[in-house]
């Protein structure tokens, strides 16, 4: 078989294709499986299938083997240390065909260290097209046939479900999911985790202190999805059944209170992710449903859920916060879950309650959660609050296009920069894991990252799609009916490996060496104002998280417990929240001056620049020898004690070193930190960490007179305000830290990967350049 006989334009796992039709599940990768990362039992099973696979396949033309590395002057891509036992690769020739079935079909190694997607190091050729969408495919979505010319909130289709499913997506479902891997897979982990969670008792009532009964209501909302899912595809009763339980449990009156605070609308999350449960399923089950059923059900979604809302929007209660000026997670999941929960029984309806609600969501999702997407994309909250707030806001908007013909603008004119959003959430995507500054929220349930695949489909920009759809996350109901089983390519043709978002309240870098080598360098760097995030930031200016070699060096180390006392109160320079360990400036990758925290003021500016090095359509990435990237802040704005401090960081040696600068003059003693989950040995300016098998050297470049590395533990320095409650535990890190005196030093760190196929020599050092005469070429 040559090039031409394999679909290049088209999925590269259609029906033609002969390898598929041999292996329904899991595939493995022969990269993946020549990885140290231990054996798991997944790669176990999966090694069999590859084998299936690859006779199968049966193909004529040998394309070549992944190259070893051992010449860095070869182009073996960017990161090679998976060739050191490269037991498969040398060995079996790896066919075309192969490759592309093993590198577009579930590359999800859900039960690696960092489910993250493995793509095989294939030939270094041509795989896979351009990121596109064939409409014209036989497996794209049919027509809506409910269009109303003039859309309005109140006027719904006729047919049921109308939300998120309707009926035509079900009955086109069956014959998408036989010609499509993806949907086959979830459709088959959709259906077991609807078995194991009908297994279980209904969710037991639980008031998690400030984070209310928010688990509570993600679960029942998770279990309501899943149940419904299997009710529409397998026809069985049963399922309704079930779910029946669940509802009837969470208005009993042994589910909290017995009056209408049920559902805890003083943290209106919780009643808001219960309507949106409630409707959901009034709706999905609406033909099993009696009209008794129906009753209980609408009783209860108004008087726990939907009145609260209207009486919200009213004015006049405690908790309608979140309604006024509030850019995050909190306006798009409670607009969103009114939302679902009033176009459910709209019709139904005899008090106006859901019509009511319609008339004031929308807007306000409009002027408030589609604003927490910044002109440069980033969601104003972190990383992690993007899964809760895009999630809402996706639900809000696919329910109002299913039940009603529009969005009214909720992706669009609302916010006409919404669509950026998508290559935030890639951005911060690290090689391993996200760049997660910033707090990370409660427990997920129901929330995901498939917000991307509905975004991609609807602003065209399929390469989101792509992306999620091999994520471990991305098995879940929604997909079925957000997912466009006609895109076809691959997320990382044609895409740029750096990132640079701007706005000034978010401020950061994503830089990195392919998209598709979990070995490579990424990093991600951030400056920022340290306010605007509703409380879920860190005193974190300059901080940073690095990959290479398959695992992370530099790490976040996420949320403080939600219990804490005043974690949320205040954001003011003395707020108790800045008192704790692992939002204070002392738990950052960055600069502390003085043993303090910075000023909650900062305003840095950034500069940077870019070789714009796109990776190809192979998963092998070429990297050239002078493509890097680099960014440096002016962060002075960031601390007391201190007046010019900044921070510069670049790319080296074609993506495989690291260095990071920083010019400080201060009046006070500074502390440079990095927390690792490595074991750290320094040796005065140099230190050697090793993690998960592997090594990187650290070393200073023209130290500070006097200045070494040293280890201390991620607890506070001496003097540093006692917080309320004695801080969280951070098992596993260590603090590689250097003191430098007051006055005026320049501290230049390199990261050196000890990367397989690099020789000492083969390292570079990099210039001494101030950072102030930083540019593209400056240190070549
Ligand atoms: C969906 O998954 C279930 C459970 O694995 C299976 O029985 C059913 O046939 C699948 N549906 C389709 C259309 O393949
Ligand atoms: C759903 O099922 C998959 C595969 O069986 C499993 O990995 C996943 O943890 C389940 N999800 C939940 C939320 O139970
Ligand atoms: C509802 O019940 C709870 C718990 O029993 C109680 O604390 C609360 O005061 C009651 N609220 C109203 C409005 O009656
Ligand atoms: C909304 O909040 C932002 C900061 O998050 C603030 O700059 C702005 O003034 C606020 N607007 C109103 C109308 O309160
Ligand atoms: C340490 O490892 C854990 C688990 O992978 C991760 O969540 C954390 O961010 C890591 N911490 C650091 C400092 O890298």
């Amino acid at each position: 078989m040559s090039y031409g006989a394999v679909p290049q334009n088209n999925s590269p796992y259609g029906s033609s294709n002969p390898g598929y039709a041999e292996s329904s599940t899991g595939f493995i990768t022969p990269h993946a499986a020549t990885k140290k990362k231990g054996l798991s039992p997944w790669i176990k099973f999966g090694v069999p299938v590859l084998l299936a696979v690859i006779i199968a396949a049966v193909v004529g033309g040998v394309l070549g083997t992944r190259k070893k590395g051992g010449d860095s002057s070869s182009s073996s891509g960017s990161g090679s240390s998976a060739d050191k036992d490269a037991s498969v690769d040398s060995k079996a020739p790896i066919a075309t065909a192969t490759d592309i079935l093993a590198a577009g079909v579930f590359a999800t190694a859900t039960n690696s260290k960092y489910m993250i997607p493995l793509y095989p190091s294939a030939t270094n050729t041509a795989l896979f097209a351009a990121p596109t969408v064939d409409a014209s495919s036989s497996k794209a979505w049919p027509k809506d046939s409910f269009a109303p010319a003039n859309p309005s909130p109140t006027n719904v289709r006729e047919d049921r479900p109308r939300l998120i499913a309707p009926q035509y997506k079900w009955d086109a479902l069956p014959d998408l999911i036989r010609n499509d891997p993806y949907l086959r897979k979830w459709n088959d982990t959709i259906i077991q985790n609807a078995t194991d969670y009908a297994a279980l008792r209904p969710v037991e009532y639980f008031m998690d202190g400030d984070s209310g009964i928010l688990d509570n209501a993600r679960e029942v909302k998770m279990r309501i999805k899943a149940f419904g899912y299997a009710y529409h595809m397998t026809g069985n009763t049963k399922w309704g059944d079930r779910a029946w339980e669940e509802l009837q449990n969470a208005i009993s009156d042994s589910f909290g209170p017995t009056n209408n605070t049920k559902w805890n609308p003083g943290h209106f999350l919780d009643a808001a992710e219960f309507s949106a449960a409630f409707g959901i399923a009034y709706d999905w089950f609406y033909p099993l449903w009696t009209d008794d059923q129906k009753k209980t059900i609408r009783d209860g979604l108004i008087m726990y859920g939907l009145q609260h809302g209207v009486d919200v929007y009213a004015g006049g209660t405690t908790f309608g916060w979140w309604t006024d000026n509030i850019t995050g997670n909190w306006n798009c999941v409670c607009n969103g879950g009114l939302t679902l929960g009033a176009l459910a029984i709209l019709g139904d309806d005899t008090t106006g309650v859901a019509a009511s609600l319609l008339g004031s969501t929308i807007d306000n999702a409009k002027a408030n959660c589609a604003q927490a997407v910044m002109d440069d994309g980033s969601w104003a909250e972190s990383p992690n609050y993007w899964y809760f707030g895009t999630t809402g806001h996706a639900e809000m908007v696919s329910a109002l296009i299913t039940a009603t013909g529009s969005d009214y603008g909720l992706m669009s004119t609302a916010n006409t920069n919404y669509w950026r959003t998508g290559d935030f959430h890639m951005g911060v995507f690290g090689v391993t894991s996200l760049f997660d500054y910033g707090d990370h929220g409660p427990n997920k349930f129901s929330t995901t990252a498939n917000s991307m695949i509905l975004y991609g489909g609807l602003t065209n920009h399929p390469e989101f799609i792509l992306h999620q759809r091999d994520r471990a996350d991305a098995a879940e109901p929604w997909s079925m009916f957000w997912y466009d089983p006609a895109v076809t390519g691959a997320y990382w043709t044609n895409r740029k490996l750096d990132y640079f978002y701007d706005n000034p309240r978010v401020q950061w870098a994503s830089m990195r060496g392919s998209w598709t080598d979990d070995d490579a360098v990424y990093l991600g760097i951030k400056a920022g104002q340290n306010l605007g995030h509703q409380t879920h930031n860190d005193l974190d200016v300059g901080t940073f998280v690095l990959d290479a070699l398959g695992t992370r060096w530099a790490g976040e180390l996420g949320s403080g417990d939600y219990r804490s006392p005043q974690y949320f109160n205040s954001q003011a320079q003395e707020a108790e929240r800045w008192k704790y360990y692992r939002k204070a400036t002392v738990g950052q990758n960055t600069l502390v001056v003085n043993n303090a925290n910075q000023n909650v003021n900062s305003e840095p500016t950034v500069k940077h620049g870019s070789s714009d090095t796109t990776q190809g359509s192979s998963t092998v990435l070429t990297i050239p020898k002078d493509s890097t990237a680099f960014w440096v802040a002016d962060i002075s704005s960031a601390y007391f004690d201190a007046s010019s401090v900044k921070r510069g960081a670049r790319l080296l040696n074609g993506r495989r070193q690291v260095l990071i600068q920083d010019e400080i003059t201060a009046t006070q003693t500074v502390q440079w930190r990095m927390h690792t989950n490595a074991t750290v040995t320094p040796e005065g300016t140099s230190a050697t960490l090793k993690l998960d098998g592997q090594t990187l050297k650290v070393t200073m470049l023209d130290p500070p007179s006097g200045a070494s590395f040293k280890t201390m533990d991620p607890v506070r320095l001496p003097g540093m305000p006692e917080p309320l409650i004695p801080d969280q535990e951070n098992p596993g890190v260590t603090v590689l830290a250097v003191d430098l005196p007051a006055g005026t030093s320049t501290l230049r760190v390199l990261f050196n990967p000890q990367w397989e196929d690099m020789k000492d020599a083969d390292y570079v050092t990099p210039p001494n350049v101030a950072l102030d005469s930083w540019t593209l070429r400056s240190h070549d």
